[in-house]
């Protein structure tokens, strides 16, 4: 059986810990068999330099988690998408242009309670010599108290593209109101309705067609924002949960993706849900940092080992062929969704992949982080986060979570052993 060699590449920003544990996790696969061939992966962390625009990629896919501010690497992956069929987890196409304001529009049209939501024209003047002239003959002036009012405070002012809490602010009121709008300068604001009180804030992170539920907290600090929570949905809202967070990624082409909604009773409201490239820090997912290293792992093993082609743009047509049909309320529309959205990942080959071509992946994983390996990384992790003086504290805070997990990993494969 000849071996097939595919190069993962790994665009990093700041973190080391994510990408040991998927550097370690490939590693004890080794090599294993597909279709009648045996692959390998290997990887590569992908070093900045310059590049020939006909220089041919040497990757098969590129796993990103910079890209989104740094933008010669951006401009990169977009060379090795369109010139050598690069496979990227997120087309960094539709991630450029359908930001948060474009992904609240596509799920407003397909029906999602997106909150009531207005873009306001900037502030503060764009910094262009043609401004004066369309300012005076085009800009209208406008009442924004009054479209406050109408909309209801509470309210959320945001920036249109969203970015990490930068310049957010929830309005209580006309003077808040004003105060933030003087703040918001030459950013791009939306006024949203906010969603309070809420029962549950669900943060979904998506993999492929892998979707993790989690119960998010924001107000705790980063370490403690996923409580470890089973059951804090009911089955209907959860598996809205996960239609949403699929749809919005198979809509725009985004693999790895995280999706913010607010729970109230059993309707789902999504806030939030352009974050491609997210945060999967072991410090920040502790229980869950296992789960997603695994299916970042099968997904980028599945993707390279069957070919899958990576589709560059966003096709809106079967989406909306649903969400525009008259004769289908919102739960027939979740159901038609959910399965465009099995379409686009091939979800049921995937299941049978992991099944027949991964079938030690979950022992493999499980071995890996009850290792003194994955400790190491746990603790030079820790080390390169936080003080000295709070290191001791946090150490145990994440072993024990990490502990859990591997107790209930190894209740839950324990029959097969
Ligand atoms: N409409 C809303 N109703 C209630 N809370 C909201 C609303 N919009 C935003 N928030 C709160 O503000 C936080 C930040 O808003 P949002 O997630 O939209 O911005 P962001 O800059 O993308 O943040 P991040 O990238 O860190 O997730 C949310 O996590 C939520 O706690
Ligand atoms: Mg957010």
């Amino acid at each position: 059986m000849s071996d097939t060699r595919h190069l993962i590449g790994l665009l990093l920003g700041a973190e080391e810990d994510w990408p040991r544990a998927f550097e370690a996790i490939v590693q004890r696969i080794g090599a294993f068999s597909y279709g009648n061939q045996s692959h390998t992966l290997d990887t590569e962390r992908v070093h900045i330099s310059p590049f020939n625009l006909r220089d041919p990629a040497r990757h098969t896919l590129v796993i990103d988690r910079l890209a989104y501010w740094y933008y010669h690497p951006r401009e990169w992956l977009k060379k090795v998408a369109l010139m050598d069929d690069v496979y990227l987890l997120n087309s960094p196409f539709t991630f450029q242009s359908m930001e948060k304001h474009a992904a609240y529009c596509a799920l407003m049209r397909l029906g999602m309670h997106v909150p009531d939501t207005v873009l306001v024209p900037y502030k503060n003047p764009v910094d262009n010599t043609r401004w004066a002239y369309t300012s005076r003959n085009y800009n209208d002036s406008f009442d924004l108290a009054g479209i406050a009012a109408e909309m209801g405070y509470p309210l959320f002012m945001k920036p249109f593209d969203g970015g990490g809490w930068r310049g957010v602010s929830r309005i209580k009121d006309e003077e808040a109101l004003v105060a933030a709008y003087d703040e918001s300068g030459e950013m791009l604001m939306h006024l949203q309705k906010s969603v309070e009180p809420y029962d549950v804030f669900a943060r979904a992170l998506t993999i492929g067609p892998e979707t993790m539920v989690m119960h998010f907290r924001p107000d705790e600090p980063m370490h403690d924002r996923y409580a470890v929570d089973y059951d804090f949905l009911s089955p209907a809202a959860g598996q809205e949960a996960i239609t949403i967070a699929q749809t919005v990624n198979a809509f725009f082409r985004w693999e790895f993706n995280s999706c913010e909604m607010l729970v109230q009773g059993d309707t789902v409201l999504p806030i939030d849900y352009a974050n491609a490239c997210p945060d999967v820090a072991v410090t920040s997912l502790h229980y869950y940092f296992p789960w997603a290293m695994r299916a970042l792992v099968k997904w980028s093993a599945f993707c390279a080992a069957t070919g899958r082609k990576a589709s560059l743009q966003a096709d809106p047509a079967p989406w909306f062929a649903v969400a525009d049909d008259p004769a289908l309320d919102y739960g027939a529309k979740l159901g038609h969704y959910q399965r465009l959205a099995d379409q686009h990942f091939d979800t049921e080959r995937y299941n049978e992949f992991c099944a027949t071509a991964l079938p030690d992946i979950d022992d493999i994983v499980l071995e890996w982080v009850s290792s003194p390996h994955f400790d190491q990384m746990l603790v030079d992790t820790v080390t390169a986060t936080y003080p000295e003086s709070e290191r001791e504290r946090f150490l145990g805070h994440f072993r024990g979570l990490v502990g859990l997990w591997v107790s209930d990993e190894r209740t839950r494969l324990s029959p097969r052993e």
